[in-house]
Order: C-alpha cells, then structure tokens, then sequence
C-alpha cells in the first residue's frame, strides 16, 4: 500500500491499526498540517529512508490547531520516529513539546518533533539551518557576510529568517512587513543578542524599500506575495540591482515574479525550494542520527515538483 496519496486525519489516529495497519512499510513519521494535502516532503523523505533500508515511512497528517496537542502522544504510543509540523502548528509545537533546543527556543517556532524513548518529544527548528545551508549551497556567501533585507519579517517564516540572520551575525539586517508594528516587534526582540547586527524595521513604502534596498546585499522574501496571479510587487523591481542577492521562500510558482525581476535586473535569485530541501535533510539526520542521502531526497522533491507543479 503506497501512501503518496492519503491523507490521515487526527480520527485516525484512534483506530490506527485499521486505517494505517496495512502499510508497509509502517508510518512511522509524518508531516502535520491544516492544510497538509500539499506538502512535497513525503515525497522528499521517502527515497532518503528507502536508500537507508529504515522500515518505515513519511505520510501527511491533517491535523486542525484544536486537535495537535492532543494527538502528540498518540503519535509517540504508536512508535512513530519524528514530524514535521508545518503551518500553523509551528508555534503550538513549542509549547506542547516536553523539551525544544535553544535555537528553536530563540528562533520561537519548532517545524521538527523528536519522538524519543522515553516518550518524551524534543522540539527543533530545522528551518533557521536550511536557511543558511540553502543561501551557502546555492548562492555560494555567508549571512554573516551580508547586509540582509527581510520583506514578511513580522510572518512566522520572516521572524525566523530574522532571528537566523541576527544570530549569525549579519552585517546589518532591515525589517519589513506590511503590518509595521509586527516589524518593529522583532527588531526590537533581537536587540539583546550579544554581538547582534544593527537592526532596523523599515516602513512597507516603495520609497522606504527603494532607500533600503541601496543598502542590502541580500533580499529574504518571506511574504506569501507571488503566489497569486496579480500579487504587488514586495520590493520595487526598478531599484533591483545585478549586485543583489534574492532569497525568495516562495517555490509555488517555481519562478515568483520578485525572482524573474531580479534574474532580469542581473541578480543571483532562487526560490525556496532549496530551503524546503535542506531543512529537511536536518531532520532527517536528527531523526536518524546518520548522514542523509541528499541526492535521493533531491530526487524525490525534483520528481513530485515535476508531477504536481507542471
Ligand atoms: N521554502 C520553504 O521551505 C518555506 C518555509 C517556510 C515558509 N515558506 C513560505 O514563506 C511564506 C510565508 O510563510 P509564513 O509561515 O511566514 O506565513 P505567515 O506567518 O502567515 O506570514 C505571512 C507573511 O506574509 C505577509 N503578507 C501576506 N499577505 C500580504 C500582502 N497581501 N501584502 C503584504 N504582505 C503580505 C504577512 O504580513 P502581515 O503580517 O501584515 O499579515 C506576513 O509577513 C509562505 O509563502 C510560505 O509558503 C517557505
């Protein structure tokens, strides 16, 4: 029974044996989310605990916010391994794991569960270093090298590429979002982190972005603009220059307008599927506690882009 296609739901977990007991090789880790129908990762982890010979696999999980907490538990008596938690549980995560690693803890969201022994569950963020791996792999620099603008930094995703970039010790990091004070919010809860970069929130106007575009090097988009047809522009396309970098977490549609406008203008841009592939070879590792095969997962999320995002 292959599993690419179903969608469990938090009834199932009460009647596990009868709705999950004849996969093979047993769920054993799960992506949750409301919605979760979408999520590319059981396509992703698959191969990677394939080539491992691990006998277990990856399914969707569709669980509502009411339902998460009480659902951990049930997962952690079924013997499952691990969970990503996607939209909007990553805030929920952190307060109903037993124990969350500092980073996560700093960073305020937990995407990867850790289901141990014990029965406890350890809460990590796996974003915040797929971030930084997706920028290094992919764009060959360092945050830490680099004057750092983020459009959505008052989202859960904006917030998180902040606290990463501010940890690492960017040059200087300017704070956007439509909703300014959520902005001004963040910057001012990085302003106690020893050797922080200057922080800045800076006003959702094409004027204000035009001025701090001229002094960025790297653009984080971290706003849900560009997934649909006649979206505004985040940034003004004119004041793109071929020295920026863009980072745009968007991946639906591969090509988001603010990546096309930066290609045009000469600029390295990607999108976020390099971020989707690395945050979760994290996990995997922490799940495992061995080397992820990159190039089957690699091959796995290029494969489920090309069969569900033509
Ligand atoms: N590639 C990856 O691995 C990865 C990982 C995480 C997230 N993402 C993507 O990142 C994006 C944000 O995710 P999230 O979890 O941070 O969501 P979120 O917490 O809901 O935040 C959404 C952000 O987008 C802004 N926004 C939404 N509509 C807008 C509009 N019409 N004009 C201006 N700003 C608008 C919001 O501003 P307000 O605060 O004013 O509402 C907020 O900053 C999504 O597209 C998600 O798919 C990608």
């Amino acid at each position: 029974m292959n599993s690419d296609s179903i969608l469990f739901t938090a009834a199932d977990l009460d009647h596990w044996a009868e709705t999950a007991g004849r996969l093979q090789p047993p769920a054993r880790l799960a992506v949750i989310g409301d919605p979760v129908a979408h999520s590319l990762s059981p396509e992703m982890h698959n191969p990677g605990i394939q080539k491992l010979g691990i006998d277990a696999q990856y399914v969707r999980l569709h669980l509502k916010p009411e339902e998460f907490v009480t659902a951990l538990p049930k997962l952690s008596a079924l013997g499952f391994i691990g969970c990503n938690c996607t939209i909007p549980h990553k805030f929920m995560a952190l307060e109903a794991v037993n124990e969350v690693h500092p980073a996560a803890r700093r960073i305020g969201a937990v995407n990867t569960l850790i289901f141990r022994p014990d029965g406890t569950i350890y809460g990590r963020n796996s974003d915040a270093p797929g971030f930084l791996r997706a920028i290094r792999e992919e764009m060959g620099r360092e945050v830490r090298d680099l004057r750092v603008l983020v459009t959505g930094a008052g989202g859960g995703a904006g917030a998180a590429a902040a606290t990463v970039c501010a940890m690492e010790g960017c040059r200087s990091l300017l704070l956007t979002n439509r909703t300014f004070e959520k902005a001004q919010q963040v910057a001012e809860g990085l302003r106690d982190l020893p050797s922080g970069p200057v922080t800045r929130a800076v006003p959702w106007t094409a004027e204000s972005m035009t001025a701090a575009l001229a002094e960025t090097d790297l653009i984080v988009n971290c706003t849900s603009l560009g997934m649909n047809p006649g979206d505004p522009e985040i940034v003004p396309h004119a004041a793109l220059e071929a020295r920026h970098l863009v980072f745009d977490m968007v991946y639906k549609p591969l090509t988001p307008p603010l990546v096309a406008a930066a290609r045009a203008a000469g600029a390295v841009a990607v999108n976020g599927i390099p971020m989707l592939l690395w945050q979760g070879v994290y996990a995997f590792e922490w799940w495992f506690g061995a080397e992820a095969p990159v190039a089957e997962m690699r091959r796995g999320l290029d494969e489920a882009i090309r069969s569900r995002m033509p």
